[in-house]
């Protein structure tokens, strides 16, 4: 059996809203525009919503809304998708990380504290929060621990329809932004959208997203520089279709979530997600799992202050920096090797995420490497996503749980060392 990684939840909903485009011959800037956006605001609660062709779209026009120069830094995470950090490259800015809880997967207060109380960096402009594999940030505490002239971005690019004590995800920064790749809970093929309650926010960014055009509409004169990071009505009407849906298809994720939460719960050499007590609703983007470290230490060989998650802000030392290399290559190589396993058998599978600081330019650029972000390298060597989708069968959720166990002692036979 084929189980694949993702898949987009349409229905003669969506195809009937994308006909009537194509009927209407209306292919760019027509109504659906403006109807998935009032969708979109309506269900987030924010006042203003720009749609745009993506979500790193989304999130560049944030960036340069708020007046982001070059020099300035911006606070992110590590362990995150590429373009929440690419965003202040765009700018000439300088994509500053602070490492991450390996539980919740996101930013970790201690190291925020940390960074803030030592002033670390000079010339921090930014803070790109992102509510990894739509888990939140504690919104809360972030706030408490930033100074005021920092703007907060809020990249919920995964989290449409989760809540931080009662307040929708999206809404927690100047902006928010979301994306809409077809892995994602809802799809307009590519697409993204910008979330805010700033009025000014809201008017460059929309400027921006069409070429730097006024409000009056005049085509060939630009007030500003811009792009075109315009949604073109095939994706806005199944946008608006699929946002139509929404309860309906969060529903779905969340039964599908919870049947792999039974599945694997008696499972030792797996973590399932954490979601914080904080979280009033978990919006499933993709289910990730975790290999236990208790379990791999019997057989791959690993210190215990590794095991423990004692892990330093920063691997010192040439010799230290070493031996941390030696154990991420152990668990890197475990995990490729089972990734490998299961995905031969036909259940796709991938380890999520690869650290930002050490995709191949980054560490050329910056000279980054192991031991740099000791957290966030841990974790991307244990964790992996198996396959999630709002239809997904729960026989194919059975064929996933066996295969991933069958792989796993598999894998634990092959190597020990
Ligand atoms: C956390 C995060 N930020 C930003 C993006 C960028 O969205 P897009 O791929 O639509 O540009 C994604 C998409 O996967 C994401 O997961």
């Amino acid at each position: 059996m084929f189980v694949p990684l993702s898949g987009a939840d349409i229905t003669e909903t969506e195809k009937e809203h994308v006909s009537n485009v194509l009927n209407s011959g209306r292919l760019a800037l027509g109504p659906y525009l403006d109807k998935f956006e009032n969708i979109v605001k309506e269900y987030i609660g924010s006042k203003y919503a720009v749609a745009v062709n993506s979500g790193t779209s989304a999130l560049h026009l944030i960036v340069k809304a708020l007046n982001f120069n070059k020099g300035q830094k911006m606070i992110v995470t590590p362990f995150t998708f590429i373009s929440s950090a690419n965003v202040a490259l765009y700018e000439g800015g300088v994509p500053t990380f602070v490492d991450i809880d390996p539980f919740s997967y996101n930013i970790s207060q201690e190291n925020l504290k940390y960074f803030v109380e030592n002033n670390l960096e000079k010339n921090v402009k930014l803070f790109m929060g992102v509510d990894i594999f739509g888990v939140p940030l504690d919104w809360d505490k972030v706030y408490k621990l930033l100074p005021e002239n920092v703007n907060i971005i809020e990249d919920s690019c995964e989290a449409l329809g989760g809540e931080y004590k009662g307040k929708k995800l999206g809404t927690f920064g100047q902006a928010g932004a979301f994306a809409f790749y077809p892995n994602k809970q809802i799809t307009t093929g590519e697409g993204g959208i910008i979330v805010t309650d700033n009025e000014e926010l809201y008017d460059i960014c929309k400027s921006m997203s069409n070429q730097g055009r006024g409000k009056s509409g005049e085509w060939l004169i630009s007030e500003r520089l811009g792009y075109n990071y315009r949604m073109d009505e095939m994706s806005a009407a199944l946008g608006y279709a699929q946002m139509t849906r929404i309860s309906e298809i969060s529903k779905k994720r969340s039964e599908k979530a919870y049947n792999y939460f039974e599945l694997f719960k008696k499972e030792k050499s797996v973590v399932l997600p954490y979601i914080p007590k904080e979280t009033t609703s978990q919006s499933w983007f993709v289910f990730v799992l975790r290999l236990n470290l208790d379990w791999i230490k019997e057989f791959v060989s690993i210190p215990n202050w590794v095991v423990n998650y004692e892990l330093p802000i920063k691997i010192i030392g040439e010799k230290n920096r070493e031996e941390w290399k030696n154990i991420i290559e152990r668990l890197r190589n475990f995990l490729f090797t089972f990734l490998k396993k299961l995905n031969e058998r036909g259940v796709q599978s991938k380890n999520y995420f690869h650290p930002v600081h050490l995709q191949p330019f980054y560490q050329k650029f910056f000279g980054y490497s192991e031991g740099d972000f000791p957290k966030a390298e841990l974790t991307s060597c244990l964790t992996f996503a198996i396959p999630f989708f709002s239809n997904i069968t729960f026989e194919q959720q059975e064929h996933v749980y066996k295969v991933v166990v069958k792989c796993l002692q598999e894998t634990k036979n092959e190597i020990s060392f």
